[in-house]
């Protein structure tokens, strides 16, 4: 096949075979064509688009580029993906709440990039935890306990690292098949047969619009169910971060109330929402699987499996009883309301910022981070507040990044003399 005629073909909005996607997208991850090809194909697909099946076709030719899971044995395996928030440690929560319903979590997850945060980062605020385990110990723990969890394989969808990178750096990343394929597969890669889809829209997302949001998570479904997976996606608010804590340890020890029973409403109700999606995936009446999910948080089932994970994997399990003893800076500067009324809003984008200056969040890949700094927000959208009464609490070390820190919160957070109508956080569901 040639190149230059593949990208004509879809310079041209022609559309492509699963052959001629294979000459492309193997022919680059094994270095035999070049970027300058690429790049432009990857230009013809931004202006063309692609079909249904092709993106299919696509996801599953770069799953197929490097290693793939094989969770065999394991029972009803289930996963999880975000597509990146502020305050976002449902996947802490979920997790353990998955397996104590008796679904089986082997799970691959990443660590934060600029203002979002990783489920990696979170967990390693837990002193001597590790997500480097063995293939074998892997499995064998997500059998034993239902719950393991490890960073991202290098040869996972090797092609996918390569046409992000690309991507990245050619005005081609925000494109509606691109973005589908490139996160549909890694979880095709990953191997469980359920996966849930957190899709998130507002400020603090990569989807912006709620439309925009709909089309990502029909086409990443349609994906899966092409692939013979049940994915079930939930588009969700993020103009707000989620619960009341942004920061890694902060929000460990919000999980862990969460995981409790007395955590904010927001985070619960989304947890709850997605153990429903995964158990409704799985032919559960939705009425009994709600039931059922909100048990674990109150019976201390899914406490228990979170402790067993955390030792499992070379954590102190006395501090998911003792949350307290979690690092977290002691560095304390309040923000307050410049005058009085409603808080209208307090933007992600602008909290998921100030952690990213106080030194708990990455510009670039495996740089360093302290997990023990963050925002809290002492007061949520919808609530009244005094002129000068704390709204934001930064926690810093040293006062690092707190100047910047201060001036980003401060521009997101706006009052109104009016009681502001609350948003939904559920938005809709696809599936
Ligand atoms: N996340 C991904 O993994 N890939 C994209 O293209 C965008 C977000």
């Amino acid at each position: 096949l040639n190149i230059p005629d593949l990208i004509r073909k879809k310079r041209d909005g022609e559309t492509h075979p699963r052959a001629e996607l294979e000459a492309l997208v193997l022919g680059y991850t094994r270095g035999e064509v070049p970027d300058y090809q690429i790049s432009a194909w990857l230009m013809a697909v931004y202006l063309r688009g692609m079909t249904p099946q092709e993106t299919a076709d696509l996801t599953l030719v770069m799953a197929e580029s490097g290693d793939q899971l094989n969770l065999g044995d394991l029972p009803r395996t289930v996963d999880k993906h975000s597509t990146g928030g502020v305050g976002d440690k449902t996947s802490l929560i979920l997790t353990p709440m998955l397996s104590a319903l008796s679904l089986t979590v082997a799970k691959m997850s990443g660590r934060g990039l600029a203002h979002t945060g990783g489920t990696i980062d979170k967990l390693e605020s837990f002193p001597g935890w590790t997500s480097e385990l063995s293939e074998e110990r892997f499995l064998a723990q997500a059998h034993d306990i239902g719950l393991a969890l490890v960073g991202q394989s290098r040869d996972l969808a090797p092609a996918d690292g390569k046409l992000y990178a690309l991507r990245d750096v050619t005005a081609t990343v925000d494109c509606l098949p691109l973005i589908a394929s490139s996160i549909m597969s890694k979880k095709l890669a990953s191997g469980a047969h359920t996966v849930v889809l957190d899709v998130k829209v507002g400020a603090g997302a990569f989807m912006r619009t709620l439309d925009d949001g709909r089309a990502l998570a029909r086409a990443m479904v349609d994906i899966g169910t092409r692939a013979g997976r049940q994915v079930r996606a939930v588009l969700t608010d993020m103009d707000t971060p989620l619960g009341h804590m942004a920061g890694n340890s902060l929000e460990v020890r919000e999980a862990l109330a969460t995981l409790r029973g007395e955590g904010p409403h927001d985070l619960t109700e989304l947890c709850v929402a997605l153990a429903v999606e995964a158990l409704a995936a799985q032919g559960e009446d939705e009425t009994q699987a709600e039931a059922r999910a909100r048990t674990t948080l109150e019976d201390g089932s899914a406490l228990a499996k979170f402790r067993a994970f955390i030792a499992a994997q070379g954590g102190d399990p006395t501090l998911v009883d003792h949350p307290e003893r979690l690092d977290v800076a002691p560095g304390r500067e309040d923000v307050g309301a410049p005058v009085g009324g409603f808080v209208e809003r307090i933007d992600a984008l602008s909290v998921g910022r100030a952690v990213l200056a106080l030194g708990g969040g990455r510009e670039r890949k495996g740089e360093a981070i302290d997990h023990g700094v963050g925002v809290e927000l002492l007061r949520k959208p919808g609530e009244a507040v005094q002129a000068g009464e704390a709204v934001l609490r930064l926690y810093h070390r040293d006062g690092r990044g707190l100047e910047t820190a201060r001036d980003l919160v401060r521009s997101g957070l706006s009052i109104s003399a009016l009681a502001p109508v609350p948003d939904d956080l559920i938005l809709d569901r696809v599936n």
